[in-house]
């Protein structure tokens, strides 16, 4: 039985370990979503070890296939849409929260629902989840590729809820405008930040 991790320095030190074998370029992101998350901690006076702690770890898995996201989403026991049989890389999140709870030991909701819902955000949502949600889409590397990301940095230093729902509206759109399907995550949570924004 593994111990139980409650401390986020703690639990940030067990998801290093498990990013060490981890492939360069994912481990360079996760450095960089962890930048982001400290930044945005320190704008906002958000809780800072709990968003570099689930920075660390949003991404355990985002270098699995989809077959591969299936066969261990199954194994680990996570619930599978139809949405996520659509689109399986939705599952790296809520894979990434099942491993971290069964096999490491996480024990703290916030970092676990933040991991869980990185990739569609969540209604529910904490400033902290949201901090990590953010500085994962705006990864530097990311604005680089997609200039238009610009607008969702620059709202991110102001209000986190602004900046997630403009966020998801872009991609809303252009999974719309493309003739992809919606996560119905993602249209809830817009929906939810609209609601929050100032
Ligand atoms: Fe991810
Ligand atoms: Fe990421």
């Amino acid at each position: 039985m593994t111990a139980m991790l409650t401390d986020p320095q703690e639990i940030r030190g067990a998801f290093a370990a498990e990013m060490a074998d981890r492939p360069k370029k994912l481990q360079r992101h996760v450095k960089r979503v962890e930048l982001g998350a400290r930044h945005l901690a320190a704008v906002h006076e958000l809780d800072r070890d709990v968003c570099v702690a689930a920075a660390a770890g949003h991404d355990l898995f985002r270098h699995c296939s989809d077959a591969e996201l299936l066969a261990l989403s199954r194994h680990y026991r996570v619930p599978i849409s139809r949405d996520e049989e659509d689109a399986p890389i939705v599952l790296h999140g809520p894979l990434a929260s099942a491993y971290s709870r069964e096999v490491l030991g996480v024990d703290h909701e916030i970092i676990l629902d933040a991991i869980a819902y990185h990739t569609t955000a969540h209604p529910d949502y904490t400033p902290e989840s949201l901090a990590v949600f953010l500085a994962d889409k705006i990864d530097p590397r990311k604005v680089q590729a997609d200039p238009g990301l610009a607008a969702v940095a620059a709202a991110a230093e102001q209000d986190l809820y602004a900046a997630a729902a403009l966020f998801l509206e872009r991609r809303l759109s252009a999974q719309l405008n493309s003739g992809r399907p919606l996560h119905p995550l993602a249209v809830a949570s817009r929906n939810a930040f609209l609601r929050r924004m100032p």
